[in-house]
């Protein structure tokens, strides 16, 4: 008898050895094979939604206190939690908790725009390994950057979070931010993906594009990143294209994604659960995020009839297996919660002056650092470091410029300084911005406050100069609007005026700071002042950054990653964007059902593929900044440029020269025409940028850069295939899209073209 227990015990140990393999690299098919359809289900589906505790998004995971998701453990199969928490500039979790002495404060980092206003691939890496870094030491796994939807049009909210109206830079940025990430063994989730190119009503708003655009343009920088830097992650959005949900839309999921670029890794759901799970998974959406009970009920129900198939579903297992097997959490690394926040506060310091846009300089900079400064303008004290929503970080601090002008030397004017701190308090408790509760999502920023004509006529006279700082914050869930954002406000002009008029008569300088997520117009008054400084939204850091470059301490070498217009309406996509729009959907939530409309519930891309700099260089339409432009302290001569057919495209050098005085960067940006004939192009498009490293007067450095055939291709609906036409191209080398320096003839001797899938046409016109 007792034999026969023992063997029986052995049998159930040995089945039970069978059955519950305990995951690891090299069994991802055995563990696969021994899950139940309510663990695979399990798996596909995150942890519940995250209640919101003193402002912030409390984590579901019991890790990680404000991060803003999970994957489901399945401790039977030695399968662990992982952690997804925000980005895109820095690491977004609590920095506080209950019980707990020590703190969990994040660096707050540059903005993509401004990192992509760099122009440099090695600075972006250098930046994202340093926040990568405290991801890992978080005890994050993936985080949810970076955001790269292309600036359609100036107006959409989160644009300060993506870096440009060009897909090529756009795509690069996002590669060396993925690779610098991804760097500490952690993972990225780019995203949106794709076309989530407005705020107002994003759940619901069908984005319609013409293949070609969407080749071209909305998916080009998310196959470039792909391509270059396998994110373990791709975020699917909340919208809608050409009338599929993204996240339900097998073509962007599956035959796009997958089978045409070779994306490895899974696609998660931004944070909103839709209706029709089962269509998601079987689509190529992989994890559902946040999840739910209903999520995991649907996919099991799903199985059961067929709806989606037993490979289906194991193909999404498997490719979540994949990913857990690389984090952190799984590898068992023990984690400090101790990142060296002092170094990358250093980093964010540097990786801000160097991105730095000076849009204008009469002779009023670089500045002694000695001078005695009248500091207009609420946001030099209340400083926009980064913006609202997901893509805020729970940083230790933020510079502001008053700080950062008196540690650079310079003496403030203290009435003046004493009457805005003062305003700015009153302001603050007026409008309960307090970032608490969901006030994180919807405060935006105080006013500016009028200066009497007299007063800032007496300062004229005490001061050496005048520093305006100009403030815009902008965020998740709303888009911006023309009046009083894009363009200025009344109390704006007014001050820019009567600041310009009175420092003028007065013989002194006017220097503006844009501290602003977006584009703002600037033709009607950039004339009256005397130099523009552009940091956009700089990270925690950035006010020191700002003073660097008035001081010359930091020669500016940024560049624009998209045009500043004259006029809002110049930019052909405002023809279809809900710029106006001031119902409650722009909050970004939709309420029921209604007559559809137009720019909220569905979006017509009329423009196609004449975005930004492609359609002011081509129709010759006039701007205030065109794309690429940016000064220097110093100034830079091109020479000897050459371009070389080789195998596969050619190779371009060119040598660039410091001029000036002063050291100083340039970035060299390559645009190419194409031949004649065929498909209607641009008058020319941004194929490849270099940036050389800082070159002291007199000194050269030659930068080489490669194109492909491929890269030289449009898109044919018609054919369904990239076609590179053969004949002559111009090979321009320029230090903007307007100031080509040279150009070099290349002839394609053979037309080549790459055949795709013909998927995600747009339905009938609505
Ligand atoms: C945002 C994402 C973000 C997610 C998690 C969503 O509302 O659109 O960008 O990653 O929330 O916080």
């Amino acid at each position: 008898m007792k034999k026969i227990l023992l063997t029986l015990a052995a049998l159930t140990m040995a089945f039970a050895a069978v059955a519950q393999p305990q995951l690891r690299e090299d069994n991802i098919e055995e563990v696969l094979k021994a899950m139940t359809l309510q663990e695979k289900a399990t798996l596909l589906v995150g942890g519940a939604r995250a209640a919101m505790v003193n402002g912030v998004t409390s984590g579901v995971s019991a890790n990680v206190p404000g991060a803003a998701g999970n994957t489901r453990p399945i401790e039977r199969l030695g399968i662990p939690v992982t952690v997804l928490a925000d980005g895109p500039a820095g690491l977004r979790i609590q920095p506080t908790r209950p019980g707990d002495a020590n703190t969990y404060y994040c660096t707050g980092f540059p903005v993509g725009t401004l990192l992509a206003s760099s122009w440099d691939l090695s600075l972006v890496e250098e930046v994202t390994k340093a926040m990568g870094n405290e991801v890992l030491e978080y005890g994050v796994d993936v985080l949810l950057a970076p955001g790269m939807n292309i600036h359609r049009n100036p107006l959409c909210g989160r644009n300060f979070e993506y870096f440009s109206e060009d897909p090529l830079l756009s795509g690069k940025m996002a590669a060396a931010y993925v690779r610098g990430i991804q760097s500490n063994g952690v993972g990225t989730s780019i995203k949106h993906y794709a076309a989530n190119n407005q705020e107002t009503n994003r759940n619901e708003d069908d984005a319609i594009i013409s293949q070609r655009a969407l080749r071209e343009i909305y998916l080009k920088n998310f196959e470039i990143a792909v391509k270059e830097s396998q994110p373990w992650t791709v975020m699917s959005s909340y919208n809608k294209l050409n009338g599929d949900y993204t996240q339900q839309s097998e073509g962007l999921l599956t035959t796009v994604l997958r089978d045409e670029w070779g994306f490895k890794g899974i696609v998660m759901t931004d944070w909103g659960n839709k209706a029709g799970t089962v269509k998601s998974a079987k689509a190529g959406n992989d994890l559902m995020e946040p999840g739910n009970q209903n999520e995991i009920d649907r996919i099991i129900a799903g199985v059961q009839d067929g709806t989606i198939s037993q490979e289906e579903l194991d193909r999404n297992v498997r490719n979540m297996l994949t990913y857990i097997v690389r984090t952190p959490r799984f590898k068992g690394y023990k984690f400090s919660n101790k990142p060296d926040l002092k170094a990358h506060a250093e980093v964010a310091r540097k990786a801000a002056g160097e991105s730095i846009v000076l849009l204008r300089n009469e002779g009023a900079l670089p500045l002694k650092g000695t001078e005695k400064v009248a500091l207009y303008g609420i946001s030099a004290l209340d400083f926009v470091a980064g913006g609202t929503g997901s893509g805020d970080v729970n940083k230790a601090y933020v510079v502001n410029m008053e700080e950062a002008m008196t540690k650079a030397g310079f003496t403030l004017d203290k009435g003046l300084s004493d009457y805005y701190k003062a305003y700015v308090a009153y302001d603050k408790a007026q409008k309960g911005l307090t970032n608490t509760g969901f006030s994180w999502f919807f405060s935006r920023k105080l006013s500016e406050i009028s200066i009497p004509a007299d007063a800032i006529s007496a300062e004229s006279k005490a001061n050496d100069v005048a520093v305006v700082v100009l403030g815009r914050n902008a965020g998740e869930g709303a888009d911006r609007k023309q009046i009083d954002d894009f363009e200025l406000t009344a109390v704006e002009r007014e001050l820019l005026r009567d600041v310009s008029t009175a420092y003028h008569a007065a013989g002194k300088k006017v220097i503006v700071v844009l501290n602003v997520g977006g584009v703002i117009e600037t033709t009607s008054w950039k004339n009256m002042v005397d130099a523009i400084v552009l940091p956009w939204s700089p990270g925690q850091e950035g006010a020191n950054a700002v003073a660097d470059v008035l001081t010359g301490k930091v020669n500016p070498s940024g560049k624009l990653p998209m045009t500043f217009p004259v006029n809002f309406m110049d930019h052909p996509s405002s023809a279809n964007f809900p710029y106006n729009y001031q119902q409650s959907a722009s909050r970004g939530f939709s309420w029921g059902p209604r007559q559809p409309q137009k720019n909220v519930d569905y979006t017509q891309y009329e423009e196609g593929i004449w975005v930004g700099y492609r359609h002011f260089v081509t129709r010759d339409v006039e701007v205030s900044y065109p794309f690429g432009y940016g000064l220097s302290y110093t100034t830079f001569a091109y020479s000897k440029p050459v371009v070389k057919a080789d195998k596969d495209g050619f190779t371009a050098s060119i040598t660039v020269t410091n001029t000036g005085k002063v050291a100083g960067k340039e970035v060299v940006e390559l645009y190419v025409s194409a031949p004649e004939g065929g498909l209607e192009k641009p008058a020319c498009e941004l194929k490849a940028f270099g940036k050389t490293k800082e070159l002291q007067p007199g000194e050269s450095q030659t930068l080489t850069l490669k194109v492909s055939a491929y890269e030289l291709a449009s898109f044919n609906e018609a054919a369904s295939a990239w076609e590179a036409a053969a004949g002559k191209y111009s090979v321009h080398f320029g230090a903007s899209v307007a100031d080509i320096r040279c150009t070099v003839p290349f002839t394609l001797k053979k037309a080549q073209n790459w055949p795709v899938h013909n998927v995600l046409a747009p339905v009938a016109a609505k």
